[in-house]
């Protein structure tokens, strides 16, 4: 697929056919994921491949525990109506971490590490797009909490658990989201 047709097309699903993937094409979206640029070629990224079902029912828990405490800590009515459950049937789910250890420069910083950060969400980034163009559904999943992710995956100290890449054959075509034109955001300075 041409590269603009896959950013153009891509969208998030969260509604997944219970078709498995073939492990072959996991590793070429994790390939594509693994070609993002990191700072000082750190590649601070690594990739947990979730296919078990109580694994995925776990996740799937733990969304809900932190989804109830988003709605009670911000008071947002409109996350009543999301639901995480799509995480149960959701056919493989890439658990991605950042290696806190493998920033950069940034290590000076004030703010302390983040390109690490940002490596981990160019690698998600990759992985969407071949994951649209191998004609996947996917979505890049955050609610939940990093302690219990580390502690249920046994995922290494130095290591935190950046997003969930969900992907699966999509069940249904998701309604697509508007985007602010580019003359609103951008600023050209000659
Ligand atoms: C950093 C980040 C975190 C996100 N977290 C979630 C999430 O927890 N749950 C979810 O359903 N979608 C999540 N998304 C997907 C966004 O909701 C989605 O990309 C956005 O609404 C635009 O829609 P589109 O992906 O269909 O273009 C996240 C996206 C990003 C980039």
């Amino acid at each position: 697929m041409e590269l603009f047709t896959a950013i153009n097309q891509r969208q998030s699903c969260r509604n997944f056919l219970e078709e498995d993937i073939e492990k072959v094409m996991i590793e070429k979206i994790i390939e594509a994921g693994i070609m993002a640029p990191s700072p000082l070629n750190t590649q601070p990224w690594d990739f947990i491949v979730i296919t078990s079902n109580s694994v995925k029912e776990q996740l799937c828990n733990g969304a809900e525990k932190c989804k109830e405490k988003a709605i009670e800590t911000s008071g947002w009515k409109w996350l009543e109506k999301y639901s995480v459950q799509f995480l149960k049937t959701t056919p493989v789910i890439i658990v991605v971490t950042g290696d806190k250890t493998k920033s950069g420069v940034d290590i000076f910083n004030e703010d302390g590490p983040l390109a690490y950060q940002h490596a981990c969400a160019a690698a998600i980034q990759n992985m969407l797009l071949a994951s649209h163009a191998l004609g996947f559904g996917s979505v890049w999943f955050t609610l939940f909490d990093k302690e219990s992710v580390k502690e249920l995956l046994n995922i290494d100290d130095n290591k935190v658990p950046l997003a969930f890449v969900c992907l699966g054959k999509p069940a249904k075509k998701s309604a697509k989201t508007a985007r602010k034109p580019m003359a609103k955001k951008t600023l050209f300075i000659d």
